[in-house]
């Protein structure tokens, strides 16, 4: 119910309140919440409620409740606290437009203490050029960006940062590669695919010739030392990927501000080994790799190693080259690495080494790790490439389109699927934890009945079309008496409750809280659409029922915002 969710959002002393208790429903939007199990967890003292302190305590967190949370009406007697919904106030506080700027439905983040202003870096996708983009980069791709958009719409300021992993002795093999089956005309066209093959073929090769090996470590070495024929040719091969990537990410709606890489941290992390050396972190192994000591902390594996025994660099010395440039130029107040859970000692060894070298940061620095998707396959077979999960999910969303009779009339089909598509998959994705695994289904993605990205897509276009065919205005208010249907009611608290959805959300990084909200205010919608029916209805109620479903489809569309998904007009 509305009070166990506004409860749940206010200071800490009352969420034990609210879960001990066993709120019971006097009658439609009315709670009592019993004073026993309030006097048994020590809030209320055991004696008396009829004494002054039980009433002060009472009064005080009636009060408090009610405050946070206008539509709320709570009284105390001495059985329990009654709380109440406030109809009126619900329908004004949800549906005046003077009260609350549309576009602002859900997102009044002074609710919740979010700091607004704060700088967040979060930085997410970073694939590896010349390697397969799996499922796990697309998962970073979108919880990155569902984070990012979360943060921004909550008011605090957002770097967001691809980190390519675009260094390495890889690139040394993928030059040979390149003059050996590279084609000029592929590497313009089909920059990530091309190089991929390349990348493929030259791992062959390089099986019955060692001397490939040898060329690719020269190559490397000159590429490490900035040679300038070899810097060009790993430039292109960096900038058109780039260039092909952003194109891939467009479709997904997703976006950087930067886009930065291992490549830009080889130098700096020299001197992150001179620095480890001065302040005698750095210890040389009998091998001659240099590592660092993370020993005091039991829960990490012994030793984080930084420098091979030649004296290059790692991926973790880069990163950590990395974080403290990110430091100095944002100075952030948290950063988030969205990266698949594989990688949660590599980051625990980062975040420890960072916080050994002095840097006061570290616990700034948070790792969003998430669980595996198995089974993400396409016509080619197993994904290798973003593209191609794209494709298919634009494929069979128009297949499926091509059964109904509406897309006939339709004047884009193809964007159309490619966006309700897209919407399938993302959903698919934000529906458990964000830790849990989880078996990739076509099928169920994108079936329109039932849970999925496409009822979602399905319940915006049909309020769309609601208010194309009502042939009204959207009114700015209405009398709430002519909103009284247990369906109205309950679309109406629906809408009241998305602030704590988004703040739910917020709390727990975990984006299956909107998406479950947008689902059951789906539900509502339906069954809301069944009954309040606008064409033909008297004008005022017509016109009330027109705004509670204008509400809803503003509200459901920012939820889907919020989730990287575009919502569509017509489907
Ligand atoms: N490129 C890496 C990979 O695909 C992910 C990078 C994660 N971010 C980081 N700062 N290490 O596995």
């Amino acid at each position: 119910g509305l009070i166990s969710k506004a409860a749940r959002i206010h200071e800490e002393k009352i969420v034990p309140l609210i879960q001990v208790s066993n709120p019971k429903t006097s009658s439609e939007g009315e709670f009592l919440l019993p004073i026993k199990p309030l006097i048994d967890i020590g809030v209320l003292p055991p004696d008396s409620v009829e004494s002054g302190t039980a009433q002060d305590t009472i009064a005080n967190l009636t009060n408090r409740i009610s405050c946070q949370h206008p539509v709320l009406k709570a009284v105390s007697n001495k059985y329990g606290i009654q709380f109440s919904v406030d109809q009126a106030l619900l329908i004004k506080s949800v549906l005046s437009k003077e009260q609350e700027d549309r576009e602002q439905y859900g997102r009044r983040s002074d609710l919740f203490g979010v700091r607004k202003g704060e700088k967040v870096v979060v930085e997410y996708s970073s694939p590896n050029i010349a390697k397969p983009f799996h499922a796990g980069h697309l998962r970073s791709t979108i919880m990155g960006n569902f984070i990012a958009k979360l943060h921004h719409a909550l008011g605090n300021k957002v770097v967001r940062i691809n980190y390519l992993g675009d260094w390495g002795v890889q690139f040394g093999l993928l030059a040979v590669g390149f003059q050996l089956f590279g084609s000029e005309e592929a590497l313009q066209t089909n920059p990530i695919q091309h190089l991929f093959e390349v990348y493929v073929k030259v791992n062959q090769a390089a099986e019955e010739d060692e001397d490939i090996h040898r060329q690719a470590r020269e190559f490397f070495r000159l590429l490490e030392h900035r040679d300038p024929t070899a810097l060009a040719l790993w430039t292109r091969f960096r900038d058109l990927s780039i260039e092909e990537y952003s194109r891939i990410y467009k479709r997904l709606g997703v976006q950087f501000d930067e886009y930065s890489g291992e490549s830009m941290y080889s130098y700096r992390s020299q001197q992150v080994i001179s620095q480890l050396r001065e302040a005698g972190l750095l210890q040389i192994t009998e091998r001659g790799t240099g590592v660092v000591d993370l020993s005091e902390d039991n829960s990490m594996s012994f030793y984080s190693t930084v420098t091979r025994s030649d004296g290059t660099s790692l991926y973790i010395t880069r990163d950590i080259a990395a974080a403290v440039d990110r430091y100095e130029r944002f100075k952030f107040d948290r950063m988030y690495y969205v990266v698949d859970k594989s990688q949660e000692d590599h980051f625990r060894q980062l975040f420890k080494t960072l916080e050994k070298m002095g840097y006061t940061w570290a616990d700034r620095c948070h790792h969003i790790k998430f669980g595996r998707v198995q089974g993400m396959k396409t016509r080619r077979g197993e994904v290798v490439l973003l593209e191609d999960i794209l494709n298919e999910a634009q494929r069979q969303m128009l297949d499926n389109m091509q059964q109904a009779a509406t897309t006939k009339h339709m004047d884009n089909p193809e964007e159309v699927a490619e966006t309700v598509g897209i919407t399938a998959v993302l959903a698919q994705d934000f529906r458990g934890k964000i830790l849990s695994d989880y078996k990739f289904d076509w099928n169920r993605a994108l079936q329109s009945k039932g849970d999925t990205g496409v009822f979602l897509q399905y319940t915006h276009a049909r309020l769309c079309s609601l208010e194309r065919e009502s042939g009204m205005l959207v009114p700015d208010s209405c009398d709430p008496a002519l909103l009284q249907e247990q369906q109205a009611l309950q679309l109406l608290q629906q809408i009241a409750g998305f602030d704590q959805a988004v703040h739910k959300a917020w709390t727990e990084l975990e984006p299956r809280h909107i998406l479950s909200y947008n689902l059951q205010l789906s539900h509502l919608v339906a069954a809301a659409h069944k009954s309040l029916k606008v064409k033909g209805s008297p004008k005022d109620v017509a016109e009330a029922r027109l705004l509670l479903f204008h509400a809803a489809r503003v509200t459901l569309a920012n939820g889907m915002d919020l989730l990287c998904m575009t919502p569509v007009d017509r489907m």
